[in-house]
């Protein structure tokens, strides 16, 4: 009997080694261990057996035996099945790729971007605020109280319901608002906010919403010097380096002096053609010494701290970077529009 079985435990060892298939080692498993298999057979023998005890272990030997056997040659074949199947499904990366339509920048983002690089290597924070603002941070804190009569040069979309309580933001200024209100131990602040402004306006250089760029600096011993140095900058950087810069003066409730700061036409070179009204200059931003109540109403000490504030639309830089004639197809997303800003033409063309 020990022969016997030392034999067919060679031989299950061999037949399960030149096995090449699942299939076929699952054929073996019926052939052993069926119901009929060979050592299903033995083990029923086990009643007749003269030594019950070591027929029991030698047929149990039998049965480990093809277990090994049998889990050694599946993990074996299923790895092997594997391999072949990562092969047969590799991916050839030398093939030419499918062509991916790439995107572009918006050339409104793009101009935005710029100017955040600019004002963030002049130490600024970029603060982000809400479209949606308070008829508070909107006009009461930039010194706009209720029924002034400078709140009809911004009128706006307010909330249904809501009216004097909500409303789009209407102007580049409700940002600085929320950044001294925010500014618990009102300190020194460097910041610039761009985003969204909406107003009643719809013509070819006017659109009912503008890209903003206001900006704000507060400290001690700030002058209007500050303020020309940096707005000129400012123009330069966007508009090349040729660009002149002059302030006229004006009046905005929120700041006091206050000043409107114009470019040299960026069509004629300031020589006068229709653009500029044949005037060589094209008014590009608002600006001013923070208003003394205007510091007082977000807690600020007007006899310690003097800051200055400016106010812009982007757009119109945009329209004069990329020759766009209608401010209207900037917010149009028609896709042959947005189409023509690849990525190819990122490069500063006012060098
Ligand atoms: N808030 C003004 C607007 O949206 C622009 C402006 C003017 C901002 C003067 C300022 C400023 O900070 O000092 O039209």
């Amino acid at each position: 009997m020990k022969e016997k079985i030392e034999a067919l435990c060679k031989e299950i060892e061999e037949k399960v080694k030149s096995v090449s298939s699942v299939k076929e080692l699952n054929d073996l498993k019926v052939e052993y261990m069926g119901k009929k298999g060979i050592i299903t057979e033995l083990q029923s023998g086990i009643k007749d057996a003269a030594d019950k005890k070591e027929y029991g272990m030698l047929v149990n030997l039998a049965r480990t035996t093809f277990n090994e056997e049998f889990d050694k040659k599946q993990r074996d074949l299923n790895e092997l099945e594997l391999n072949k199947k990562i092969e047969s499904e590799r991916i050839d990366v030398t093939l030419p790729s499918k062509k991916i339509r790439k995107g572009s920048k918006h050339p409104m983002t793009r101009i935005e971007e710029e100017l955040e690089d600019l004002f963030v290597s002049m130490g600024f924070d970029v603060y982000d605020g809400p479209e949606i603002e308070t008829d508070e941070n909107c006009f009461q804190k930039l010194n706009l109280p209720l029924g002034h009569p400078a709140r009809d040069a911004q009128d706006t979309f307010y909330l249904e319901g809501e009216y004097e309580k909500y409303l789009l933001r209407s102007q580049t200024s409700t940002g600085q608002v929320r950044v001294m209100e925010a500014n618990v131990d009102k300190g020194p602040i460097r910041v610039v906010c761009p985003g969204k402004v909406y107003r009643r306006d719809d013509d070819a250089t006017h659109s009912h919403q503008f890209m903003q760029m206001e900006g704000l600096v507060i400290d001690e011993n700030i002058s209007m010097a500050d303020l020309k140095g940096t707005l000129e900058a400012f123009c330069k950087k966007l508009l090349g380096e040729k660009t002149d810069v002059r302030f006229r003066p004006s009046f905005f409730p929120f700041t006091e002096p206050s000043v409107e700061v114009d470019a040299t036409c960026f069509k004629c070179g300031g020589k006068g053609c229709p653009l500029c009204k044949n005037t060589g200059w094209i008014e590009v931003l608002g600006a001013g010494m923070v208003h003394p109540n205007v510091l007082k109403m977000s807690g600020y000490d007007p006899e310690k701290y003097q800051g200055f504030a400016f106010g812009t639309g982007l757009d119109r830089f945009a329209m004069f970077r990329f020759g766009i004639t209608d401010i209207r197809t900037i917010y149009g997303n028609d896709i042959r529009f947005l189409n023509q800003f690849t990525r190819g033409d990122e490069e500063d063309v006012t060098k």
